[in-house]
């Protein structure tokens, strides 16, 4: 069993082979999520919806995603892990550092930013201190108040543009990974064509390097309602493991995300 790493989830992306995530935030699931061969395993701050039912994310502070990467790391001997850095806990470089550091310290092996150019000095400052970093665009939850709601992002073209444009400054500011969220099927392709980084698609269609969903919509299981793109593969295993791996194999295939899960 070799543990995944920056380098091999590079390699899966060259050798077009596609990245399995589900978000976690227990040493159970993500033992068992592990176990079964989940590649990347993120401690998303949806942990504000889906455990401590909140309508957005915005009340996550980084000691909870601390104490829950804590719980994460132990079950995960295989998977790399991903935290999530919450509302206003990057808000200056200097202010990232310290709420990176304690996220790192409590076991993720890289943390997770949403956001685009103004973050260029915040993700150079972060790599050159040794903390890998995930870049977040399209929908970015933490900013669901300006944008007016949980909607698709990059329908019309200046739009597209310029998350395409964010993406590239992203990689060259030093992301070794980028997760886009709920955009066209056809920007996600453009995007994950354009950068050399893996690019892990959550309503993004199924042309990215791999994809990632929030555990309790996998499972069918969430106190929210049900995204368009996710898919409940409990109801279709009646068996937690099986779900998991059914999943597994469906975004390996590319069975899964299929057209009804994909924005056009
Ligand atoms: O917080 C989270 O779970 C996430 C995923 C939706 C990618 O950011």
């Amino acid at each position: 069993m070799k543990k995944v790493t920056v380098s091999s989830l590079l390699a899966m992306k060259q050798k077009n082979e596609k990245i399995a995530a589900l978000t976690a935030y227990d040493a159970s699931f993500s033992k068992l999520f592990d176990e079964q061969g989940v590649d990347v395993i993120l401690i998303g701050d949806s942990l504000g919806m889906v455990l401590q039912g909140a309508d957005d994310t915005l009340s996550v502070t980084t000691s909870e995603v601390a104490y829950h990467t804590k719980c994460v790391r132990a079950g995960a001997e295989r998977a790399f892990v991903i935290a999530d850095m919450p509302f206003m806990s990057y808000s200056e470089p200097s202010i990232a550092y310290n709420n990176a550091s304690s996220l790192i310290r409590a076991g993720a092996s890289m943390v997770k930013l949403e956001g685009g150019e103004w973050l260029l000095e915040t993700i150079s400052g972060l790599v050159e201190r040794s903390v890998p970093v995930c870049g977040h665009l399209g929908l970015t939850p933490q900013s669901v108040n300006v944008l007016g709601g949980f909607k698709v992002q990059g329908r019309d073209q200046s739009q597209a543009d310029q998350l395409v444009s964010a993406a590239i400054a992203l990689e060259n500011a030093g992301i070794q990974l980028l997760v886009l969220e709920c955009v066209p099927a056809q920007l996600a392709k453009r995007v994950s064509q354009q950068l050399n980084i893996p690019v892990i698609g959550i309503g993004a269609g199924v042309d990215t390097d791999g994809q990632i969903l929030v555990m309790h919509d996998m499972l069918g299981i969430s106190a929210n309602y049900m995204p368009k793109f996710s898919k409940n593969y409990l109801q279709e295993t009646g068996d937690i493991r099986k779900s998991v791996a059914s999943y597994i194999e469906e975004v390996k295939s590319l069975s899964f995300p299929g057209k009804e899960h994909t924005f056009e």
